[in-house]
């Protein structure tokens, strides 16, 4: 494996995942994940118009979805970046797309879900704000808001058709200006065809900092990275981490 060049005090770390890096911990992927949504196609549950048409369908999916994670862990990639956050502090930035929770339960702390919480749900309805959820709607109605009484509650999840987080794309954003040249980017897990994400490596590879990709396959997007790693996350993101750290030590 290609290991980065030592990290230096005036540098930050930018760090997207997908759903490889959850894979080792049992999660399917999306593209495995085919029995997953077999039954449904992604407009019934993951869409706008499938939770007006049918909101306890959604929620009996998204349940089946929270009751998946039932005795899932983190792996040793979601605790090397723990790792290096614990090194950078603010100098660290991790964005996913997961919404399995596994990064903060491994312990990060400086996390993007760019693609919402599977344990969070929101008013459909109202502006409360969303908040945390572990609760399993598998049958029967689906739970109402108890803030305005009215409204339908519904998973904080982005679904298609949605835009994502403004204020979040916007702290990334700043993120990488702040940077400048002195960013580095590593994408892990993840397929490189779903975009915004799959252009904050070419937002990043502006600023010269270099960029690593670490995936079981080409990522659709390989050839907008520096290095490829094709590797398994548990093995290749502790590696890279050490690489970064050590060096630094040293
Ligand atoms: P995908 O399922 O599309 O891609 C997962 C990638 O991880 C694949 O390229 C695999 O080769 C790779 N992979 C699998 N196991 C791995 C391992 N152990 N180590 C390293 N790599 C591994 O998942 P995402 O790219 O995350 O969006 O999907 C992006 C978005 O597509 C999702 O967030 C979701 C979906 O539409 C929304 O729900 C909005």
């Amino acid at each position: 494996m290609e290991q980065p060049l030592p990290l230096r005090d005036d540098e930050r770390v930018l760090v997207l995942t997908g759903a490889g890096i959850s894979a080792e911990s049992g999660v399917p992927t999306f593209r495995d994940a085919q029995g997953l949504w077999r039954e449904h196609r992604f407009e019934e549950v993951a869409s706008p118009e499938g939770f007006l048409r049918d909101p306890a369908l959604v929620w009996q999916f998204y349940s089946e979805r929270r009751r998946g994670m039932e005795g899932v862990v983190p792996n040793a990639a979601h605790r090397a970046l723990v790792e290096l956050e614990e090194a950078l502090g603010d100098r660290f930035l991790l964005v996913t797309q997961n919404v399995d929770g596994l990064h903060h339960a491994a312990g990060s702390r400086r996390v993007i879900h760019l693609h919402g919480e599977l344990f969070v749900t929101r008013c459909a309805s109202c502006h409360a704000p969303p908040f945390s959820d572990r609760s399993l709607h598998l049958e029967g109605p689906p739970p109402r808001c108890p803030s305005c009484g009215v409204g339908l509650l519904r998973p904080h999840i982005v679904w298609f058709g949605e835009v994502l987080d403004e204020e979040a794309l916007a702290h990334i954003d700043a993120f990488m200006q702040e940077g400048g040249a002195n960013l580095r980017f590593l994408a892990v897990g993840t397929s490189g065809a779903v975009y915004p994400a799959a252009a904050l490596v070419q937002l990043a590879r502006r600023h010269g900092g270099g960029t690593w990709l670490i995936n079981a396959e080409a990522a659709d997007n390989r050839d907008a990275f520096d290095h490829f790693t094709q590797a398994r996350a548990s093995s290749a993101v502790p590696r890279w981490v050490t690489g970064l750290l050590g060096r630094q030590k040293a």
